[in-house]
């Protein structure tokens, strides 16, 4: 073997040790959390950066001297003993002195930033209630009465506060471009708050759960949508509502249409200039989402699919009114029970918000995502995962449904007189995908 000579060596160590240093520095990458985005981000970017400058000091003089001293005092034939250093105080005093004056440099700011980071959120905050499910997320805007589901929409230069809480196991909550983690612990609300900055210009973001909660811990990820005061008041405005063509929404309508024909729209004069009223405007203002084409890649699920079979023919030719009545229709509950897990706004709910174990559907269709930002919200997908849920996402609370399939969770095949067919579930996947 040929000896290896260390000012050989050395130069090469050091270059390639360089190189992978500056290549940790470049690209691109989606999930970093040294990012600067809201203050929360800053402080722990500052203690970080100040935790390794002084850590790199101490490593190098370190380095040097434990270098130095090797090949200084290494032991010499016929050399005479080292000279001893127990019982040095001077020497004592010093080696504990200054790594404690290092730790001073380093607590200082860090339990400063543990109390800005633990103080009440200003007054006038948004208002975010996070749910942790297995797999899932809930996010509730009280303010404005909307429930939705792994899609989370955040105004720029609004400081959002975040309540946590979970419905069964510890999970924990972090976007890592805007902050966290902070845990959801049973039997205690914690909050966590922060500024997305002016700066920062719209953007889809990926968040997670980082706290191991079972099976599909790894597939419990959501999106956070950074976006405009303007576009988040519109975004609201449509979330609000209840779901199209829902009995309430056609209510809605209706009275909106009652009330224009009882009032004139201008004052009137005369009794031969009464103006005839005009047709009821739809209520429901026109959906305002993060633009699909706006999508950065790493916001974009890629998970593999199954080899499930499904007639495309049939998702074409999918009915929405057949899939709603699949739904809605209480004949139906034994065979598409998903009113029983899910809330709809403006339908017959069996379920609430309260006790759901599966996400709110009202706006299912402008969602980019479902699953947990697991799949793309595209028919195909979603009419496989009704087929079988399981079988795309372990441990999913969500049964299989389609007859013939075989369901990881009970080890049992489906029943034809049990589950929904093709046809079926096309019909429902038009219906949930009409739900914009
Ligand atoms: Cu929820 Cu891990």
């Amino acid at each position: 073997m040929p000896k290896l000579h260390l000012r050989r060596v050395a130069p090469v160590a050091v270059l390639a040790l360089a190189l992978l240093a500056l290549a940790a520095c470049g690209g691109d990458y989606p999930n970093s959390t040294f990012s600067k985005n809201t203050e929360l981000n800053d402080g722990a970017v500052f203690i970080w950066d100040r935790m390794m400058l002084l850590g790199t000091i101490v490593f190098v003089v370190v380095e040097v001297l434990l270098v130095y001293t090797i090949f200084k005092f290494r032991r010499r034939e016929g050399g005479p003993a080292p000279r001893q250093i127990h019982g040095n105080a001077a020497l004592e005093i010093t080696w504990t002195a200054i790594p404690a004056l290092i730790l001073v440099f380093l607590a200082v700011p860090t339990v400063r930033t543990i109390f800005e980071n633990q103080r009440k959120a200003p007054a006038n905050a948004l208002q975010v209630e996070v749910i942790g499910h297995q797999w899932w997320w809930e996010f509730r805007y009280p303010e404005y009465g909307i429930t939705t589901a792994n899609e989370l929409y955040l105004p720029i230069g609004r400081t959002v506060n975040f309540s946590l809480r979970t419905r069964d196991v510890l999970h924990s909550f972090w976007i890592p471009q805007l902050g966290g983690k902070r845990d959801l612990i049973a039997n205690k609300v914690n909050y966590i708050w922060f500024t997305p900055k002016e700066t920062l210009s719209p953007a889809a973001l990926n968040g997670a759960c980082v706290e191991y909660c079972g099976a599909s811990h790894a597939n419990m990820r959501f999106r956070t949508f950074t976006v405009t005061a303007a576009d988040f008041d519109k975004w609201v405005a449509h979330q609000k509502t209840v779901a199209i063509g829902s009995p309430a929404a056609g209510a809605a309508a209706a009275a909106a249409d009652s009330a224009a024909k009882a009032k004139p729209a201008v004052p009137v004069k005369t009794a031969s200039i009464i103006p005839v009223a005009a047709p009821a405007e739809p209520t429901v203002p026109e959906a305002w989402v993060f633009p699909a084409d706006k999508l950065p890649a790493y916001a974009i699920p890629s998970t593999p699919m199954p080899a499930t079979a499904f007639d495309d023919a049939l998702l074409a030719a999918g009915d929405a009114k057949a899939g709603r009545e699949l739904l809605m229709n209480p004949a139906n509950l034994g065979k598409a029970p998903c009113m029983t897990c899910h809330v709809v706004k403006g339908e017959t709910n069996y379920a609430t918000d309260d006790n759901a174990k599966g996400p709110n559907l009202t706006h299912f269709g402008t969602r980019h995502t479902f699953g947990a930002g697991l799949f793309r919200n595209d028919a195909r997908t979603l009419a496989l995962w009704i087929k079988n849920a399981p079988a795309m996402k372990p441990g999913s609370v969500m049964p299989t449904f389609g007859v013939g399939e075989f369901n990881p969770m009970i080890k049992q095949q489906v029943p034809a007189a049990a589950g929904l067919d093709d046809k079926q579930i096309a019909d429902i996947v038009a219906y949930l995908r009409s739900l914009k």
